[in-house]
């Protein structure tokens, strides 16, 4: 295991900011996360586990050790009359896992084709889109336990999955290395359409005998026609959450705001951000190289050179304005470092 001094982290962040981490090492198998445990008492250096590194921000250098998850591999574990069950290892990167269960016909993961980011950042946030999230699918995974140094596996339900949320983000956070993450497959598909997007999306493409690669290939239209390709303009993806507000609080901003889009959610109502951001008038914002996506108020961007910090205060910004406005206070889904 190799450790470089002040390593540029503008590569290792979808946002593209230039920030330097003190330490950076990658690891490639379960001894170097050993070796790295042991190691980090002699660096006394805070660690970071970096996967594809496009749920974050970096607002300054990170003065600790940026590790870098490589482990790699996919495989069938086991099978029964209903599912597949494909384990992949967490530095697989998350589109190419999808990629490969699409084309092996295994159902379940092809709504959540083209997010960015890897495959043991999926199961801490729940990644979800398109009417699918990870919970509907995941069957167990492996963490590692930094401090006891052992390797734990939990189930979906140790995992505590909400929206966008995880045992992982809450009472667990910071205390465990993702290893692995297996998916329960279908081998007969139950198709998704219900999120309006996709049948719309399907007819456009003039699909009428479903698969689950027509849904895949409609959701990667989609996404890629409001959401920036990274590769080209630095984001991560929704920087914030949607809210969830109470019915009332809902019932009565509708009365001010007649056309408030809303969800109902278990027995509250869930509001697209983009919405209330959008009608602040900050879609397509700009300020030098941080700004709003034009097609997606949701996405805040990097144009180039931003820093972090000029996003970030960006983010404030629009949060008090959304707060000033509608009375909804904006979580921010994005990992602030
Ligand atoms: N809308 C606007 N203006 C905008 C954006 C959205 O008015 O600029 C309104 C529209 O009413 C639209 C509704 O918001 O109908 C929903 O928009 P969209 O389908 O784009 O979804 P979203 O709620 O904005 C969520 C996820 C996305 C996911 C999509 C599709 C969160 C925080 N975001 O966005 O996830 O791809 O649904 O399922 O839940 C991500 O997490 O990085 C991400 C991209």
């Amino acid at each position: 295991m190799k450790i470089e001094h002040n390593h540029s982290l503008q590569t290792y962040n979808s946002f593209g900011i230039d920030v330097s981490s003190r330490y950076f090492s990658s690891f490639n198998s379960l001894q170097e996360v050993e070796e790295i445990i042991h190691h980090q008492k002699v660096l006394a250096a805070p660690l970071l586990v970096l996967g594809g590194g496009s749920n974050l921000l970096f607002t300054k250098d990170y003065n600790g050790w940026v590790i870098k998850n490589g482990l790699k591999g996919i495989e069938v574990i086991n099978s029964d009359d209903s599912f597949i069950y494909v384990k992949a290892m967490a530095g697989e990167n998350w589109h190419s896992l999808v990629m490969y269960c699409v084309k092996n016909g295994y159902a379940g993961l092809e709504n959540l084709s083209l997010i960015p980011g890897n495959v043991g950042a999926s199961p801490m946030q729940n990644i979800g889109a398109y009417g699918v999230e990870i919970k509907d699918v995941f069957y167990e995974l492996e963490a590692y336990h930094i401090t006891d140094k052992k390797l734990i596996r939990f189930n979906n339900q140790d995992c505590a999955f909400g929206y966008r949320d995880s045992i992982f983000k809450r009472a667990l956070k910071n205390q465990y290395i993702i290893i692995s993450v297996t998916f329960q497959l279908r081998k007969e598909p139950i198709y998704n359409t219900s999120y309006g997007a996709i049948e719309k999306e399907l007819k456009a493409m003039k699909i009428s005998t479903l698969s689950i690669k027509s849904i895949s290939d409609a959701v990667i239209n989609i996404r890629s026609s409001k959401l920036p390709d990274p590769k080209k303009i630095g984001n991560a993806g929704s920087f914030f959450k949607n809210p969830v507000i109470p019915t009332d609080q809902f019932e009565l901003l509708k009365k001010s705001f007649l056309e408030l889009p809303g969800f109902k959610n278990e027995e509250a109502m869930k509001v697209p951000a983009g919405w209330l951001i959008e009608q602040c008038g900050w879609k397509g914002f700009r300020k030098g190289d941080a700004g709003c996506y034009d097609k997606q108020a949701l996405v805040l961007v990097n144009y180039g050179k931003a820093t972090g910090a000029a996003i970030f205060e960006l983010s404030a910004t629009i949060i008090q304005s959304v707060q000033e406005k509608f009375g909804i206070t904006l979580e921010r889904e994005v990992n602030i470092i």
